[in-house]
């Protein structure tokens, strides 16, 4: 038996990756013991009391992104577990899928490009973005990203944060209803958890209106998904770009039969570029913790 820590995987990692960790850590995928010392996981890892009670000899939680929304920070703290996330390097990849996503939507390009491979040509007219109010809820690092980017096309890029962000230069908008009933592309980009979860729910769907379009490249926790599914087939929203769902990787039924969604499997941070920097971030974190070394980007 060999003297590498031990590291329960709860994430899905690259060959590549599996080879640097299994230099460093007996790997636990199923199981894992309670010696366990490491958990590695993506954005939705779940680390509540019960799970810091399994495993007592745990000292970090490494996170393969910047969500944290089912970690109990709390309890964490209260057991001196340490936790890393890997901010900064997924903003601007997040950043552009929001943009993306809203283009795609407007510019009908997901159900036109369907139609030319299946021998079409004629196809119903999209929506001109240029020119819309661009609402985002959240206005961490990625909300600012993405806001600079939808300043160029937006009429008015408005916001709505836990606080206002003075000198911003964009309009802070203190509720997501409100948000919803000034804008008319919603873009969403909050953390996932208890304090966020369906805060899209019928009634601001309601207010985004007949004209409006949905983006979500949060958590699909953000968002009441049969709520969602009755306003589009209602017509009670226009459309809507989804790259996340309340219960990946599930997208009901309903919202794949609608021309007027684009629906992806969580692609934010998927590029070849970032999904590199996360990975030396993450292994930066767990190579200084093992070291004895501050870490490099500690949550807590
Ligand atoms: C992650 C994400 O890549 O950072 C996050 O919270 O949602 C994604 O960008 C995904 O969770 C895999 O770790």
């Amino acid at each position: 038996m060999s003297d590498l820590p031990d590291l329960y995987l709860t994430a899905t990692m690259t060959p590549s990756q599996m080879d640097e960790l299994a230099k460093r850590f007996r790997i636990h995928s199923d199981n894992p013991p309670v010696t366990t010392r490491a958990i590695l996981g993506g954005g939705t890892v779940l680390v509540d009391q019960a799970v810091l009670d399994a495993f007592p000899a745990l000292e970090i939680v490494a996170i393969n992104g910047v969500g944290y929304d089912r970690i109990d920070l709390d309890a964490v703290r209260a057991r001196g577990v340490r936790v890393t996330t890997t901010p900064d390097v997924l903003t601007d990849d997040v950043a552009d899928l929001a943009i993306a996503l809203m283009l795609a939507v407007d510019r009908r390009i997901a159900f036109n490009d369907r139609t030319v491979r299946k021998g079409g040509w004629n196809v119903p007219l999209g929506r001109r973005t240029s020119g819309r109010r661009i609402g985002i809820f959240g206005f961490g690092r990625i909300g600012q990203a993405i806001a600079r980017r939808a300043a160029p096309f937006a009429r008015e890029v408005l916001y709505t944060a836990r606080h206002e962000r003075l000198g911003s230069g964009y309009r802070f908008v203190a509720d997501i209803g409100a948000l919803a009933e000034a804008c008319d592309t919603l873009i969403l980009i909050a953390p996932g958890g208890e304090a966020t979860r369906h805060v899209v729910d019928a009634a601001v769907l309601e207010k985004l209106g007949a004209q409006g379009v949905l983006i979500n490249v949060a958590r699909g926790s953000l968002v009441d998904e049969p709520a969602l599914v009755a306003a589009l087939e209602a017509g009670t929203i226009a459309g809507a770009g989804l790259d996340v769902f309340e219960d990946e990787p599930h997208v009901p039924d309903a919202l794949k039969a609608m021309d007027q969604v684009v629906l992806l499997p969580h692609q934010g941070s998927a590029t070849a570029e970032c999904r590199a920097a996360m990975s030396a971030l993450l292994f930066a974190n767990l190579d200084a913790h093992f070291a004895g070394l501050p870490l490099v980007t500690p949550l807590v």
